[in-house]
This record gives structure tokens, sequence and C-alpha cells, in this order.
């Protein structure tokens, strides 16, 4: 096989559907997002930039401070594979325009920091020896790039209030908007930008070997499609990874009949579960992936210690598998390069169930039942898994399919569990049922049950 500058070898194009492409991701179901970059030193979140509004300058500092003595990927990847995740997307660039890659169009970039070296290296070879899949986030806006506008999600936009509701600040900005002006009244030159970054994509999909997921962040107002050279971009994107699969935020209309060529393989829902999955305008799913954040914020964020349980998170990754989605569960490393504590406690323990529980999750998606009134279903072909959440007051109860499972088991262990009949029961004749004998559900996070349909 061929091989790139880098030592990869080189993909062949293989012109596949979207159906095709997708399909590892789909079962797959569950992976790790990392926002990572100079905001983890402020640790007030990656928009710290907008909400202080702080100048290039003034970021400066940050850019000559970066030295993550305990950047390891490996133990992220190893911590990534116990959580029982399948894939990662990693922020090779974000709204601050700081490169944790080395390219070759800008000095803005890790290898020019204390770090010295190529980050994103380190970590497409760690995940993918770990037999993850890799993906690499890009942002679309660049906050440093002297030839990006200065707009109102800009650090030095001009007006007071944006009407962007966006991330919460952690601080507000006590600056006045007027030291900025110097910004806007230099000259920009747009399409300058989006060569940059055309370039930038390149240097990504070129020397890193195969990447399985690009994704932009993101297009709003007049920014988006074509204003960023999309069709181009994406044929570029496809010419040189052809299996890749790309999100939805450049701008396109994923759920249309006519979509654009730039629409994406998947769609991103942020910080929030749709509550009925994602259909496109023919009601046929569209692959889609939540993203989530383990506590309020997805940089590092000192103060925030507002983690959820891992009995949330599970319930939640079942309640994106059981919409057809996956979930994109979300890390901000600390200015040292360390996932935060309270992080890997939560998913080691997520990754504790899942070892247990994952044939409820991995490869499944909706049951075409209703939502039963103790959980969720999932469903991978012929079997059926039932999410219980709550103990049921006597026999618990399968709506609609008396006579239609040959068998019940306790994933978790493998034992078996009679349906039966109850005496109390001759009225729901349609329905099945089974028992839990004591008081309380084997596993009061999510006690899965596989039911076998005929
Ligand atoms: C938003 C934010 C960004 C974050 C992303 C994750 O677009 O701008 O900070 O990276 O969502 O989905």
């Amino acid at each position: 096989m061929p091989k790139s500058k880098a030592g990869y070898p080189k993909q062949k194009p293989t012109g596949l559907s979207r159906e095709k492409r997708i399909k590892w991701f789909q079962e797959a179901r569950f992976g790790m997002f990392i926002h990572w970059g100079l905001y983890a030193i402020p640790g007030r979140g990656e928009w710290v930039r907008y909400h202080e509004r702080i100048s290039n300058e003034d970021y400066q500092p940050f850019f000559d401070e970066f030295n993550p003595v305990n950047y390891n990927p490996v133990s992220w990847a190893r911590a990534a594979k116990a959580a029982g995740q399948k894939y990662a997307v990693m922020t090779a660039k974000h709204h601050d325009g700081f490169c944790l890659f080395d390219s070759q169009v800008t000095d803005y970039k890790a290898t020019n920091t204390k770090a010295g070296r190529d980050l994103i290296r380190e970590y497409v070879d760690a995940f993918r020896a770990e037999g993850l899949k890799v993906g690499l986030y890009y942002s679309l806006l660049d906050w440093h790039h002297p030839d990006y506008p200065i707009d109102i999600r800009h650090p030095m936009r001009a007006t007071e209030q944006s009407s962007f509701g966006g991330p919460a600040p952690v601080a507000t900005c006590n600056k006045p908007a007027g030291g900025a002006e110097k910004y806007r009244n230099q000259p920009r030159d747009f399409s300058k930008y989006l060569d940059y970054f055309h370039a930038q994509v390149r240097e990504l999909l070129t020397n890193y070997g195969t990447i399985d997921i690009i994704w932009f962040d993101f297009s709003y107002d007049g920014m988006r499609g074509e204003k960023w050279r999309a069709t181009e971009l994406i044929k570029m994107v496809r010419a040189l990874q052809p299996g890749i699969i790309i999100n939805n935020r450049l701008g396109g209309s994923i759920s249309s009949k006519n979509q654009e060529t730039y629409a994406g393989d998947f769609t991103t829902p942020e910080q929030i579960i749709p509550p009925e999955g994602i259909v496109d305008e023919n009601r046929q799913p569209v692959p889609w992936e939540a993203c989530l954040t383990l506590n309020d914020n997805w940089g590092y964020t000192a103060a925030d210690r507002a983690y959820k349980t891992p009995k949330h998170i599970i319930r939640s990754i079942i309640e994106c598998v059981s919409k057809n989605g996956n979930a994109l569960l979300n890390v901000g490393p600390n200015a040292k390069g360390e996932i935060p504590e309270e992080s890997l406690g939560i998913l080691s323990e997520v990754g504790r169930w899942l070892a247990k529980n994952g044939a409820g999750v991995y490869g499944c998606g909706l049951s075409e039942l209703p939502k039963p009134e103790w959980g969720r279903y999932t469903r991978k072909g012929k079997t059926i898994y039932a999410h219980v959440y709550d103990m049921p007051m006597g026999p618990l109860n399968f709506r609609g399919l008396n006579g239609k499972v040959s068998r019940a088991r306790l994933v978790a262990d493998g034992s078996e569990l009679k349906i039966y009949q109850p005496w109390n029961a001759k009225e729901y004749s349609d329905d099945a049922f089974i028992n839990f004998p004591g008081a309380s559900l084997p596993d009061e996070w999510d006690t899965v049950i596989a039911l076998e349909l005929l």
C-alpha cells in the first residue's frame, strides 16, 4: 500500500454510501469528546475569550505558559476504553484558534509551546492503538486569525450585548468594549481565512492516517454552507478520507430531501436528547449523536463541580440508544493534561456497568415498542432489551408481549427469568410478566433483561 508523508498507509477511494460509512458509528453508540487547549489554563471554559473579551495579546501568556507535563493520551485512551467508549473526538483547534497539531500554515500551535510536540499525533496514535475509532473536531470560528471577521460571536465584538445565548459565562467581562477598536479597524480578507482553514483540514486528513470522524463546529447567521466553501471542502475531505463520517455543522440540512453535498452524515443535538429521536422529511431515521457534558462545561472549568451521577449518565446513554442515537460524552482535561478525577470516576463506573450490560447498548437501537412505564427498551434484531429503572409492585409487565417471547435472561449474569401469567393479572392477557424476587432490583441504575422474540 502506498504510504503518505507521515508513514501511515494511504486510503483507496471507495465511494461508500452514507449507510455503509455510518454503520460502525451506529453500532458504537458511545464515544468520548475531548475539549482541550490553552483555555484549560484560565480554567473558565473554552468560551473564556468571548465572555471576558480577551484580545490575542492578553491571551498570549497562556500560550507562553502552556506546558502539559502530564499529557499522556495513552492513559486517556485506556480510560475511554475501560469506560466502554468506542470512539473519540478531540479538538484539533477550538474557537480560540490554537492548534494542538503541527500545522505548516501557522505558528500558533502546540509545537511552538513548551509542550514542543504534535499533541494530536500522540492522541491519534494512542486511541488507535487501543482499538478506538479516531475523530477530530475543527472549529470553523477562529478568534486568533487576522482574517476572521469580528462579528457578534467574537471576543473583540463592538456591541456590549450579543443576541447569542451561548454557554453561561463563569466570570463576566468588566472591560470596556472600546479596547478592541484597533482590531475592528484592521482590514480583513475572509478568503484568506478560508484558504487557511481548508489547508489545515487537508493537513489533518493527510498526515495522521485514517481519521474516522471530522467534526466541524459551527455555523451561525450568515456563516454557513458556501460561505465556508463547503462543497469544495467536502470534496477534498471525501477524496482524502473516503470512509470518514462528517457531522452536520457546516450548515446543511440533513433532514431535507434535497441535501447539500455538505449536509453531513449525522446530526449533533447539543446538551439535549431529542424527544423522539431524529427523522427526515420522509420519517426515515437520521443518524444522530447527542454531545453531552459530565459537568456544565466543555473546556476545563476549575469551579464547575456540577457533575452528573453515573446513573444519570447510563440512563442518558440508554435514552439515546432507545431512540437510535449515540452519546458523545465530554471530558475537559486541565492545564497539566489530566482528565479531572471526578470525570474519571464517573467514566469508570459507567464502564463497569457497560462491561456487564453492554449487550443492550452496542449495536442496539429503537425497539418500535411504546416506551414502558418502568424504563426503556432497546433492540438488536430479535432481542428486545428491557432497561428496568423502577422496581415494580408485583410482577413486571411487558405490554403486548404475551406469547411473543421465547425466553428472558438477566443480561448481567445470564440467569433465567421466568415468564409467567400471574394469578392477579388475568385481565392483561396480551402482556407477558416476570417476577423479581426480593425488595429491590438487581441493579438500581438499570437492570437489563434480554427478551428473545419468537
Ligand atoms: C458549541 C460551542 C463549543 C463546543 C461545542 C460542542 O458549538 O461553541 O464550545 O465545542 O458546542 O458541541
